[in-house]
């Protein structure tokens, strides 16, 4: 098998395990839109939950939005920035008319929660009677990490302004096998980090990442769609304005982290301003119960794929839903309760549809992204879960504008391409 993919098979087969799980502790706190309509009747702490968690000081976001002071100056372009839906950053599509099934993420806001904040700046953004504010609560539903694991050195990119992709090697020298329930990233430097994601490596793939490390200038080595190796596990992922770490549906969903495995900790820095350093973090949350229930997934994707030079083009893939007992690979999985999905493509990517066809013809959206965004991927939690039953298809459509003079295909680097989609359940 070619090793690209069975690396992304066995990959996305613990997609789910701990990296995405349903859980009523991470909906985003409603936030309370009643009370005068003023700065501290109500919109503050509303701009404190959808804007501030990256709009802060040392933050992604290139301007603090944290008081009175830094929002009045900014109206203007807050406004075209909130009714354009640019921002928060979300890409998903999720009015009430598409019929795509609601995600709980903090990041998004809600029609009415828009609708609000496009009304005060109308209003003339009245400043209301000064009071204390409450301040945000952080978002912790699993409390403190039990383990923390941390770069040997600080990392400086010698890329002076762009997008820095690059893997680093972070050894927990277990000395007995734990169990897992949920594993995230603590960012060293929030201003520059746009992503990360962890993996988890066999023994038998260490000594070739410290090939690779050794090969490449610096710390760590460049990577972009995967980390380089034939096996490797997603096992967690930090998205900016989203600290807290994708909890398992119930505490018997995890499974063990083996004696000799190691991490992989892939990062997306953007830089806009000057070189900067960053020491991220591993963090891990130990399951409070055995581990009983692993969940499984279901890749679906296209890895003849070829775009031609000027071209726009839609590429479709199908993966069957079979019965329990059945060997899952790539375009095959077993039926269960989808409670995350997630949808990939590089930087030609335009628009992703993913969608349940169930055998009696009718369909179900799972994902749709209008307006597809390297930068602001993610795993997206389902407030619901959705059944696939054996015999029912996932459909994915990826849409790609290549205006290169190039024949782009499949492949992990910048300049190749990828579709993919997959979902994350438990057993029916
Ligand atoms: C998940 C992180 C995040 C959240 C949440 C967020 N922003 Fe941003 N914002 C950014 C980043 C990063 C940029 C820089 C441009 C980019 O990468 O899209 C930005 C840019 C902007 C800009 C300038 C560019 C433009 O598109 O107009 C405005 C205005 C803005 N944000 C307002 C807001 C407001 C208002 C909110 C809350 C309603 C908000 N942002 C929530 C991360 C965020």
């Amino acid at each position: 098998m070619d090793a690209g993919l069975r690396r992304t098979l066995i990959g996305v087969a613990l997609l789910g395990t701990a990296a995405c799980a349903p859980s009523s502790v991470s909906v985003p706190d409603p936030v309370e839109l009643t009370g005068p309509r003023t700065w501290y009747g109500s919109v503050a702490p509303l701009v404190a939950a959808r804007c501030a968690i990256c709009h802060r000081a040392d933050d992604i976001g290139p301007f603090p939005l944290e008081t009175l002071e830094d929002v009045q100056p900014r109206l203007p372009m807050i406004r075209s920035a909130v009714a354009a839906n640019r921002m928060p950053p979300f890409p998903p599509e999720q009015s009430a008319a598409s019929g795509c099934p609601k995600i709980s993420d903090v990041r998004q806001m809600t029609e009415a929660e828009r609708a609000y904040l496009l009304a005060w700046i109308d209003e003339g953004a009245p400043v209301g009677d000064k009071r204390e504010l409450p301040r945000p609560r952080p978002n912790k539903p699993l409390g403190d990490p039990t383990d923390r694991w941390t770069m040997t050195r600080p990392y400086a990119s010698t890329i002076q302004q762009g997008d820095d992709y690059r893997c680093f090697l972070v050894q927990p020298n277990l000395l007995t096998a734990i169990p897992v329930g949920a594993v995230s990233v603590e960012p060293g430097n929030r201003a520059i980090v746009h992503h990360s994601a962890v993996y988890l490596v066999p023994p038998s793939e260490v000594a070739r990442i410290k090939a690779m490390d050794a090969a490449d200038d610096g710390d760590g080595y460049r990577c972009f769609g995967g980390v380089g190796v034939e096996i490797a596990f997603p096992a967690g992922l930090w998205v900016p304005g989203n600290d807290a770490p994708l909890v398992p549906p119930h505490p018997g969903v995890g499974y063990f982290l083996p004696v000799g495995w190691a991490f992989v900790l892939q990062q997306h820095y953007n830089y806009t301003g000057p070189a900067q350093t960053d020491q991220s973090s591993i963090v891990l949350w130990r399951s409070q119960a055995f581990p009983t229930e692993i969940p499984h997934s279901v890749l679906i994707g296209d890895l003849t794929l070829s775009l031609p030079p000027m071209s726009m083009q839609t590429v479709e893939a199908v993966g069957s839903v079979v019965a329990r007992g059945s060997i899952p690979a790539l375009n095959v999985g077993t039926e269960g309760r989808i409670y995350a999905v997630w949808g990939h493509m590089h930087l030609l990517g335009r628009s992703l549809e993913m969608d349940l066809v169930r055998a009696d013809g009718t369909e179900q959206k799972l994902l749709h992204i209008p307006k597809w965004s390297f930068h602001w991927q993610s795993l997206y939690r389902l407030e619901e879960m959705i059944v696939a039953k054996a015999g029912d298809k996932i459909r994915v459509r990826c849409r790609y504008e290549n205006s290169s003079a190039q024949t782009v295909s499949y492949g992990e680097g910048t300049a190749d391409e990828m579709c993919f989609g997959a979902v994350a359940m438990l057993d029916p």
